[in-house]
């Protein structure tokens, strides 16, 4: 049996980060993985959404310029070419953890693991592994809906609707959060007609965000010809003939060719021998950790997606670096889940760190509120995109920043900033002081704070 000092289960960016700082701390690690390194997010999530978030941009921003006086034929898309130059980012990146695993001397095991007693990983190759500490880092699954199989070819899950086989001429989506919007935005600009169906009465109810940030988002859904129904639950659906009819609960049927199901993803803690073990979850699945992601076994942590918390990339690598810190005797504090920054790739782009307005004001807390929309940034009109604004929210007396959202072009990027200012205790002050490069986007950003200080130059003070 070979013995490791950490054994990994799972490849993603949880549990590769882990194995990475373990192995720069002195550990020796074997990372065990069935699938492809980079789980997820790489492969089947974040980065090819992103890839063709900005490749679809390019329509978009095609279409429009004829109306600065530049004009192009109609631009025609080969799927296919699209679909392989996507795969090569993923393909590219893919390749870039593992060689970082072998110059890391981590040894990656192809196999399916699960937790066997005593310190022991079961391989599915019959193998097994003996080690000192095993990290859970298994992920998330999608949420399926049984009356929306995805084994029927009318309906897509997100792998599906990434793989990019086709580009549907009517696409419903079943649910208006994160997933189903960003993929909205990307099939809308491929010249699908979409429709997004969302149960509850707001979409993106998942995500802390004020309700100035979703209307200005719903505004320009609407804008960009895609339809949302909120408060209506989808149903079931039958194929007749070419088409497919979804049905909602209050009845109606909507014409489709697609049916994309984007309702949310839960835990993948399953058949992992974690009961057995002593390892316990809660209700949904989640396992259960204290402060430091240790989980109810002694020497087995869990990271990432397996955990409650919110389910992003960043957050899971996060979890990993402090596993691995942990175990080279680092102290370790508790993540805030609220300062956890998030990045929303619909048209415009959302991202927020911190408290909302409405979370600050219900903590009772008092606060100073900075606004600086992107039609007053010179660099935003220069680029055509007055859409949004930047929100900035501290503490009235000592002007800590307790939050910032920012709806606007390239918000994924300008968050950065504000999420530096947030971990970091900054004050409004540390902001506004800050000379800024003229002409950017992130002036918007010192705007904001100038702005909820009373000293906005290019916008009328509150
Ligand atoms: P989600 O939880 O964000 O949204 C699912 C939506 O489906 C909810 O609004 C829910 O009310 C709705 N829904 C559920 N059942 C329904 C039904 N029968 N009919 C109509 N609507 C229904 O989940 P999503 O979008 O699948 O994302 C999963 C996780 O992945 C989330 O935690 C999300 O934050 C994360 N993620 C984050 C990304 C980012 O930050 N850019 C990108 C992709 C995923």
């Amino acid at each position: 049996m070979t013995k490791t000092d950490l054994a990994i289960i799972g490849g993603g960016p949880g549990g590769y980060v882990c194995a990475i700082r373990a192995a720069q701390l002195g550990l020796e690690v074997t990372l065990v993985e069935e699938k492809a390194l980079g789980g997820t997010c790489l492969n089947w999530g974040c980065i090819p959404t992103k890839a063709l978030f900005s490749a679809t941009k390019l329509l978009s921003q095609a279409a429009e310029a004829q109306t600065i006086g530049i004009t192009y034929a109609s631009p025609s898309i080969d799927l296919k070419k699209l679909a392989s130059w996507k795969d090569q980012v993923v393909g590219t990146l893919v390749g870039g953890i593992e060689t970082l695993m072998s110059k890391s001397s981590i040894d990656v095991i192809r196999a399916r693991g699960t937790l066997a007693g005593d310190g022991r990983v079961a391989l599915s190759t019959g193998a097994e592994l003996s080690a000192d500490h095993i990290v859970i880092a298994t992920g998330s699954d999608t949420v399926q809906i049984p009356t929306f199989p995805f084994d029927h070819p009318a309906i897509w899950s997100s792998d599906d609707a990434l793989a990019l086989t086709e580009i549907p001429e009517r696409l419903a989506i079943i649910g208006g959060g994160v997933i189903g919007l960003e993929l909205a935005t990307i099939y809308n600009r491929l010249g699908s007609r979409v429709l997004v169906i969302e149960l509850l009465p707001e979409v993106l109810s998942t995500v802390d965000l004020d309700r100035r940030t979703i209307s200005t988002l719903k505004h320009s859904l609407a804008k960009n010809g895609i339809n949302v129904l909120t408060n209506t639950a989808a149903e079931s659906f039958k194929q007749q003939g070419e088409d497919v009819i979804l049905r909602t609960a209050d009845g109606t049927e909507h014409v489709v060719d697609r049916i994309l199901v984007a309702v949310g993803r839960r835990p993948k803690t399953q058949d992992l021998g974690l009961a057995a073990c002593g390892v316990e979850v809660d209700k949904r699945g989640f396992i259960r950790v204290d402060d430091a992601l240790q989980t109810t076994a002694p020497h087995i942590y869990a990271i990432g997606d397996a955990v409650l918390g919110p389910m992003l990339a960043h957050k899971a690598s996060s979890d990993g670096i402090r596993v691995a810190e942990t175990l080279a005797g680092n102290a370790s504090h508790a993540l805030d889940f609220d300062f956890v920054p998030q990045a929303i790739f619909t048209d415009p782009e959302i991202a927020s760190v911190g408290l909302s307005e409405a979370k600050a004001k219900a903590s009772g807390q008092e606060i100073l509120i900075g606004r600086f929309p992107f039609a007053a940034l010179g660099k935003a009109l220069g680029m055509r995109e007055p859409e949004g604004f930047f929100q900035i929210i501290a503490d009235s007396e000592n002007h800590r920043i307790l939050g910032v959202q920012i709806i606007g072009a390239e918000a994924s990027d300008l968050i950065s900033e504000a999420a530096v200012a947030v971990h970091s205790d900054l004050t409004l002050e540390a902001i506004a002081d800050a000379i800024h490069p003229h002409p950017t986007l992130p002036e918007g950003l010192k705007e904001a704070a100038e702005n909820a200080l009373g000293r906005a130059i290019h916008t009328v003070n509150r």
